[in-house]
């Protein structure tokens, strides 16, 4: 055994002084020579096309060194290709400046240029122009007869379509014991991370650029930069240590990179945009949905009919899809299942993927028609959920390669203290509040893509990993740098992961909780190959090894030993003394195709939450909630309850606060600032607990990780849904929930 194991051991995330401190620093932050600064002009209308646009007064303020506009925008190799980055839904996309059309309210029409931020902004304010106005629509229900089924692309490849109708829903639906029939509706939500996307752009030459820009991939960026400019590939490099967090807000280049570049290029000037609080909310958004879900159950509580429709919308340019409706038969078995996925183009921005997307969406209406079933027949919620537990996903017809959910729901009930409840609605009072109990299921896939890191070990016998991961206040520097210690046999102190720069190997976007089971593998693989070169070097240089074979050593504390003859033991310092420079190897990790889709792959949780209800004002309080977690190997169970707890918080978040609301008499959103855009502080989030329950898993990743990034928000909106329905008797299906329907 190793007895410097590292993996599954709670290491503070290795970055965290330099972030409490203010010494890391973000991409908005890093000084240039003669930095100008960008800022943004939004679109004060939401349709049609600008008649004219004056920036000559602009121009001649003080400090303002230029007016970008879609009449002197310097020509760009621009993007005929489908897809300008790796997250981009079908359609074409969105090309600020392009020309005098305007699509959606905000829309980047304009950037300012001056020696100061605020000598840019003031410019900006100043700018005339004229619009001509045309009608527009942003109604999600004004608009329900023109919803389609969106075209597939490349992101249908982690956003499937729903499966096929099976078996006779209506038959089974009309023929069962209990018939549920709910309708939902989801609000618009933005990310609103604390860091502002931002890019600073170093102009280093002729066509040359370095960007510290706002990311979640920094080879998307660069491939994006590359593209659109007609730059070469090598000559952008994109650089993001630090992301103040992102939620999918950076999945996507941002509005403010293509600015930033196109400026720095024209001007031959070292230029940073960054976007002010309510131009965050022109980057995309969660989108709002319209559910619809009947489900069908016998009087033991086995469903057997499940209908799940879904009315997302979309922007008249791009076919942005979720996983909506996907998730119910993938835990309940029923035979007869009629699922749909629609879109209604609407005159906004693209929506674009928030934490968890699709799956928060749809779970919360799965599981409050769960709970609903329960409560006619009178079932206790997590006994139901039993009644119907599958070790195959019924959707696809495969076996999960591993399910812990029923150890997440008995665990979890148990530390919890589930048997309090009562079942019969305001039956608790605690003096002049309702208390209630509920309950609820999460689910989220387990994926992973190609990843790529190179392994170094240096002459000190320390070692250096590296990949173009981001890490966006994840853990993934710290996670890294434990898996690569324990492949190394090394110390963590003596391990550097060297990340964030598009020049190191290749990484996909950090998202879908798949960077750990995408990322670390690939680690592994190029610690591996790193240990096959050392330990070739060793036999070289000493004829006593020549019988030995790789798979009879270990590396262990910078030694390479055989694993039953102590004689044979050479530190990895000693092999490099003789090789005088640094040895190198790189790997990459992918899903090995010929298996990779034999089984169902996810990780589960569920989640119990106690409400407190004010009967006289309906104000809610979570007073405690717990969510039991099977996720495969835990690499970091401090970061990853971190993880989680993040999850809990956004989902108490979306169960009670968050929602921007757009005014579709001017198609604009009305609350696009942190006063009025609601978010949980400190005082709305008590008593948390996280529980991980042990959960071996040979087939997702060499690893066996499943990723716990998205997982903990899944089931957290539902089960407080549910908790408001046992204390007040009230059955809410909109999100956010607010207290005046509760009174
Ligand atoms: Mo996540 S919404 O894939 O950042």
């Amino acid at each position: 055994m190793n007895n410097i194991q590292s993996v599954g051991k709670a290491v503070s995330r290795l970055e965290g002084h330099l972030k409490v401190t203010g010494a890391a620093k973000y991409a908005g932050e890093y000084d240039a020579q003669d930095l100008l600064y960008g800022y943004i002009v939004g679109s004060t209308i939401t349709k049609g096309r600008i008649k004219s646009i004056d920036s000559s007064e602009v121009k001649k303020m003080e400090g303002v060194v230029e007016v970008f506009t879609h009449e002197n925008k310097p020509s760009t190799a621009w993007f005929d290709l489908q897809y300008a980055d790796m997250d981009s839904p079908p359609g074409t996309v969105f090309k600020p400046l392009k020309d005098n059309n305007v699509k959606f309210n905000g829309q980047p029409i304009a950037l300012v240029v001056a020696e100061t931020f605020e000598m840019a902004r003031l410019g900006a304010q100043k700018l005339k122009v004229i619009y001509e106005e045309e009608k527009f629509s942003t109604d999600l229900r004004e608009n329900v007869d023109k919803a389609r089924t969106a075209k597939k692309g490349f992101a249908t490849m982690l956003k499937p379509p729903p499966p096929k109708p099976a078996g006779d829903f209506e038959k089974a639906y009309e023929n069962s014991f209990i018939k549920t029939d709910l309708q939902f509706a989801h609000s618009t939500e933005h990310h609103n991370p604390m860091e502002l996307c931002a890019s600073t752009v170093i102009y280093e030459g002729k066509d040359k650029l370095t960007i510290y820009d706002k990311t979640q991939g920094t080879i998307n960026s660069q491939l994006y930069v590359a593209n659109v400019f007609g730059l070469k590939m090598k000559n952008v490099q994109v650089i993001s240590p630090f992301v103040g967090g992102a939620f999918g807000a950076g999945l996507r280049p941002l509005h403010q990179l293509f600015m930033a570049v196109m400026a720095s290029l024209t001007l031959k000037r070292n230029v940073r945009v960054t976007l002010d609080r309510s131009q965050m909310y022109i980057i995309g958004h969660r989108p709002p949905t319209l559910q619809h879900l009947k489900f069908g159950a016998d009087s033991a509580g086995k469903i057997n009919a499940i209908y799940h429709k879904a009315l997302a919308e979309t922007s008249r340019f791009e076919d942005y899809v979720e996983n909506v409706v996907n998730w119910a038969n993938m835990l309940y078995p029923a035979e007869n299942t009629l699922l749909k996925h629609e879109i209604i183009p609407l005159d906004v921005y693209s929506p674009l993927d928030m934490r968890a997307p699709g799956g928060s969406t749809g779970m919360h209406a799965v599981e409050i028609t769960m709970d609903e079933i329960a409560y006619q027949l009178n079932i206790d919620p997590l006994e139901l959920r039993l009644i119907n537990y599958s070790d195959i996903d019924k959707s696809s017809g495969r076996e999960f390669s591993s399910k812990e959910l029923r150890n997440c729901y008995l665990r979890g009930a148990e530390k919890f203290g589930w048997e309090k409840r009562n079942p019969v609605p305001r039956s608790i009072k605690k003096g002049n509040k309702l208390v209630g109990y509920g309950m609820a299921t999460g689910i989220w896939e387990a994926n992973r893509i190609l990843g790529r890191a190179e392994a170094i070990m240096n002459l000190d016998g320390t070692a250096e990993i590296k990949s173009a991961v981001t890490d966006i206040g994840t853990g993934t520097l710290t996670v890294m740098t434990q898996i690569a210690a324990d492949e190394l046999g090394l110390p963590i102190e003596n391990v550097t992961f060297s990340y964030a720069d598009s020049k190191m190997p290749f990484a996909p976007i950090q998202g879908g909780s798949f960077t750990t089971a995408t990322v670390g593998p690939a680690v592994q693989n190029a610690c591996r190959a790193l240990n096959k070169k050392l330990f070739k070097k060793a036999k070289d240089s000493n004829a006593s090894w020549s019988n030995i074979r790789f798979n009879d050593v270990i590396f262990q504390n910078g030694f390479i030993m055989h694993k039953h003859d102590p004689e044979f033991k050479i530190s990895t310092k000693e092999i490099l003394a003789s090789n005088a420079k640094s040895i190198k190897a790189s790997s990459s990790a992918m899903p090995n195709p010929l298996t990779a889709g034999k089984k169902a792959k996810a990780a589960h949780s569920a989640v119990f939450v106690e409400v407190e209800v004010d009967e006289e004002l309906g104000t809610i309080e979570v007073s405690r909630a717990v969510t039991a977690v099977a996720a495969g190997k835990i690499i970091n169970p401090k970061t990853a309850e971190s993880q989680i707890l993040g999850g809990m918080i956004w989902g108490l978040s979306k169960a009670l606060h968050e929602e921007t609301i757009l005014d579709h008499r001017y198609g604009k959103y009305m609350n696009a600032n942190f006063a009025e855009y609601h978010i949980p502080v400190h005082a709305d989030v008590n008593d948390l607990q996280v529980l991980f329950i042990d959960e071996e898993d040979q087939d997702v990743n060499s690893l066996g990780v499943k990723g716990v990034g998205e997982i903990g928000v899944v089931g957290m909106a539902p089960a407080i849904a549910n908790a408001i329905f046992n204390a007040t008797g009230k059955r809410i299906h909109d999100l956010p929930i607010r207290f005046e329907q509760l009174i």
